[in-house]
Order: structure tokens, then C-alpha cells, then sequence
């Protein structure tokens, strides 16, 4: 056996999948955003597989939002070849009142990864790992560039990677690097937050860390990345894993063009393409035009309707001769 697979054995992860979703409102008014299909799954499932991937045996799940919408689908994740666990929060915690709240459930000793809960990435996660134990760290961050770093944690560095800055959403961003959303943390680093209370991450756990002088370590990676949080990128985050721009193990098998969830029915003059979804069930009619779409399961689509980049909600009609764009119809 290699080390990295002796280290991997005792490695869990928490996933953040409390929050409320509201820029994604009219989507996750009955729907929690990371439960909301992303290339025909929910998107934790994305995520839940990259954890298992780079060999996380437990997973615990830090719900509030909706938090009784995870479990039915996840169960004990044995489906999902990875335990799964729930930490309920009665009134939302924060990203680091959550954490601390989820540790309690974890029962592996070592590392654990924590992923934001909208985040896609390629980054690698056992390399991230491996970069965590090398560097002797405490804490070690997936950081990423973007072109404007307003909305989010922008991070600085020293020349060897150490953190000595940690600005959550600023109006003039010193850097372009930003915090990409999943963080490797010493399980005694957890142990330190104070638990029951609300408590960020992002604004108390890591600028205290920094005052304190821990070992905090960015982990800088260029591979895919996208904040799923707004309409627009949740589309795009779908259109990317079926044209294979992003990947994942999750991402169900289909054509070039699209992805038809089992027993959707495409009339033959119908023209879907754009890498569009077509839900379980749903029917789209003749002379339908569909195109960068995300049509959930048993949605309608009447005959000669033309949709391009709308989301469809679940058993919705669509009358025939509807023409969107950048639309939500049914929800
Ligand atoms: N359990 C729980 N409880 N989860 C929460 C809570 C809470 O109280 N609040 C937020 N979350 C979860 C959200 O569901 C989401 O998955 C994650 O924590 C981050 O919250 P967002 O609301 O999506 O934050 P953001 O996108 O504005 O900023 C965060 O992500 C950026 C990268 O996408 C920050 O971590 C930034 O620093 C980072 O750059
Ligand atoms: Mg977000």
C-alpha cells in the first residue's frame, strides 16, 4: 500500500450545504441550491463523488436551509460507495459554526476537506492533501484566479505559499487570488471553534488564525472552477460538465448534444441541442427547438416552443409556440 492510500484512509470531509440559496431564487423556493440538478443530478452528488474519489471514506453533510431534502436522496450514501452523515443546524451557524457543528458526527481522526457546497472544480483534491501534509500546515486553502475578486475571499500570499491576509468581499481586492471554497483543516484547528454560536469562517476563523500565527497555506490551482450561486452559472456549470469542459464521475452517460434522463421523450422533429437537459419523464413536442436548457423531470414541452439557456420546472407545461430566453418558466 502507497502512503498517500494509508494517510487517505483516515480522511474525512464536511460539505457546507446550509445556506439559503437566495440568488438562485426562483430556483430554490422548494429546492435547496445544492440540491438543484446540475447536468441531471444534484449538484452534491458532483461533489460527494470528488470526495470519494480522492479516497474520503465520511462525509458529513451541515444542512439548515431545507435540511430535510438531503437525506431521502443520500441515505447513508452506501449507494454512493462513502458514509454519510447530517448535521442539522435548528437556525442557520455560519460557514464556521457549521463546521464545528459537523466535526462532532466525524469519526475519522485525520485531515478534513471542507467544500463550500456550490463550488465545481477540477483542482486535485489528494494533491491538495499531499500539499497540506508537505508544508506541515494547519489549515491549507484552494485558492484560484479570477478577473474581478469583489465578490469573494481574496487571499494573500508570501513567495512559498504561506497566508498572511484573508479579505472577505472587498470593494478594492488587494489580489486577484481568491479563496475557491475548500479548505483542508487539523482536526485540533476545528476543535478550537467555538461551537453553538454563529461563527464565519471567512470574516473570524481565518483572520484569527492568521493573528495567531498558524500555518495557513494557500493552495494555488488553475483547473476548472465556478461558483454555481446564480442562474447563470448554474447553467453554465451544467453546459460545461456535458461538453466535457468540467468534469465528474457523477455526470451521467449521454449524446454529444445532450443529456435524456431515462424515459424522456424527444418527438423526432424536435431539435435539442446546446447541451440541454431533458428530464426524467418529460416530454418535449414536435418541432420543439431546445437549446442550452435545463427542463426538469416530467416538464412538458409544447409543440414548435422555442427555449434557449431557460430552466423548467419539474411537471411544468410549456404551452406550444412559447419563445424564451434566460427564463424560468413554471416556478
Ligand atoms: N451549514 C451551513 N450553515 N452552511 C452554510 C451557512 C450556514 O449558516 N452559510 C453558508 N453556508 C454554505 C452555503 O450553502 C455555501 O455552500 C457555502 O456555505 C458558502 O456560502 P455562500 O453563501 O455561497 O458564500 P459566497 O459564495 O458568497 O462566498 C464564499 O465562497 C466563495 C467562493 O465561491 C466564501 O467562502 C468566499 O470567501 C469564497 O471566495
Ligand atoms: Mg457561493
Amino acid at each position: 500500500m502507497s502512503s498517500s492510500n494509508a494517510s487517505s484512509s483516515s480522511r474525512g470531509a464536511i460539505l457546507l450545504v446550509g445556506g439559503m440559496g437566495t440568488r438562485l431564487q426562483p430556483l430554490t423556493l422548494q429546492t435547496p441550491k445544492p440540491m438543484l440538478p446540475v447536468a441531471g443530478v444534484p449538484f452534491t452528488e458532483h461533489q460527494i463523488i470528488k470526495a470519494r474519489e480522492a479516497g474520503i471514506k465520511e462525509i458529513v453533510l451541515a444542512t439548515s436551509f431545507k435540511a430535510e431534502l438531503f437525506e431521502p436522496y443520500f441515505g447513508d450514501g452506501e449507494r454512493f460507495g462513502i458514509s454519510i452523515k447530517y448535521a442539522v443546524e435548528k437556525e442557520p451557524l455560519g460557514t464556521g459554526g457549521a463546521i464545528a457543528n459537523a466535526a462532532k458526527s466525524l469519526t475519522q481522526a485525520g485531515p478534513i476537506a471542507i467544500f463550500n457546497g456550490d463550488v465545481l472544480s477540477g483542482h486535485d483534491l489528494n494533491a491538495q492533501f499531499e500539499f497540506h501534509e508537505k508544508n506541515r500546515a494547519e489549515v491549507t486553502l484552494y485558492l484560484t484566479k479570477v478577473a474581478d475578486a469583489r465578490a469573494f475571499g481574496a487571499v494573500e500570499l508570501t513567495a512559498d505559499f504561506q497566508v498572511t491576509a484573508f479579505n472577505e468581499k472587498m470593494e478594492n481586492p488587494p489580489t486577484n487570488t481568491i479563496n475557491a471554497g475548500c479548505y483542508i483543516f487539523n482536526r485540533e484547528v476545528i476543535n478550537q471553534i467555538p461551537t453553538g454560536q454563529v461563527v464565519s469562517v471567512e470574516r473570524e476563523t481565518f483572520p484569527g488564525l492568521l493573528k495567531q500565527g498558524a500555518r495557513v497555506f494557500g493552495f494555488v490551482d488553475s483547473s476548472y472552477w465556478l461558483d454555481i450561486g446564480t442562474p447563470a452559472a448554474l447553467l453554465k456549470a451544467s453546459q460545461d460538465l456535458l461538453s466535457g469542459l468540467a468534469k465528474s464521475a457523477a455526470t451521467p452517460s449521454h449524446s454529444s448534444d445532450f443529456l435524456a434522463l431515462p424515459g424522456a421523450k424527444i418527438d423526432a422533429t424536435a431539435n435539442v441541442t446546446g447541451n440541454s437537459v431533458i428530464g426524467a419523464d418529460a416530454i418535449v413536442g414536435q418541432g420543439a427547438r431546445i437549446t442550452g436548457c435545463v427542463v426538469n423531470d416530467g416538464a412538458i414541452i409544447g409543440p414548435d416552443a422555442i427555449l434557449s439557456n431557460t430552466f423548467v420546472a419539474a411537471g411544468f407545461e410549456v404551452p406550444g409556440g412559447v419563445i424564451a430566453e434566460g427564463s424560468y418558466l413554471g416556478y
